[in-house]
């Protein structure tokens, strides 16, 4: 059985991210296609990259979250057009444990983080991570009730299923180059 990481992208107090990988795994539960996981990076309580006296306890088990899965949906939500600084210092401390997988993107925004999800592909790339093509993308004014409960409409059910559609065979592909 496959095993595809469902990654909440942002950290901060008050965050819907939760909500949102919550819904993404009911869906794909559903699916009985691959075990689907939720990951926390604010679980993990990285330091930021590099920076001395950090704390860095956390970065071990984030590393063997990340290389236990077969593929990733990224739950992603836009700040200031990109990804959170939370999610990029994730994925900048991990290189090997990406490569030659498959990622979908979740993502929510004011036009349904439309641009932080643009951004975080130029970033998979560089992770040698496959971004399928589509891309459920929710809006805080038509999918949450105030820009913080989740109330999605129903058609952003089957787009989750389509992106699915696309995930589940590259991430079968891909692992049969992985060593
Ligand atoms: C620092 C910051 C910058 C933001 N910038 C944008 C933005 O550029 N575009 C947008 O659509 N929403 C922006 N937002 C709104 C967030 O997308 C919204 O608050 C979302 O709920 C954040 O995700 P989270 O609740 O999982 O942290 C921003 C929010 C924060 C905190």
């Amino acid at each position: 059985m496959l095993k595809i990481g469902i990654i909440l992208g942002s950290t901060r107090e008050g965050r819907v991210s939760p909500q949102v990988g919550e819904w993404v795994k009911k869906i794909a539960d559903g699916r009985g296609d691959a075990t689907y996981e939720i990951i926390d990076i604010a679980k993990f309580k990285l330091p930021l990259l590099g920076e001395p006296g950090g704390d860095a306890s956390g970065v071990g088990e984030w590393s063997a979250s990340v290389a236990s899965c077969d593929g990733f949906v990224f739950i992603v939500s836009e700040y200031n057009h990109s990804i959170s600084g939370a999610l990029k210092n994730a994925l900048d401390f991990l290189r090997e444990e990406w490569n030659n997988k498959a990622a979908g993107i979740v993502s929510y925004g004011s036009v349904g983080g439309a641009r932080a999800a643009e951004h975080l592909r130029g970033i998979l790339g560089e992770l040698l991570v496959a971004d399928v093509r589509v891309h459920p993308a929710l809006s805080l004014f038509t999918d949450f009730e105030n820009g913080t409960v989740f109330k999605p409409k129903e058609v952003q059910n089957q787009s989750v299923n389509d992106m699915l559609d696309q995930l589940i065979p590259w991430s079968t592909a891909l692992k049969t180059i992985r060593k």
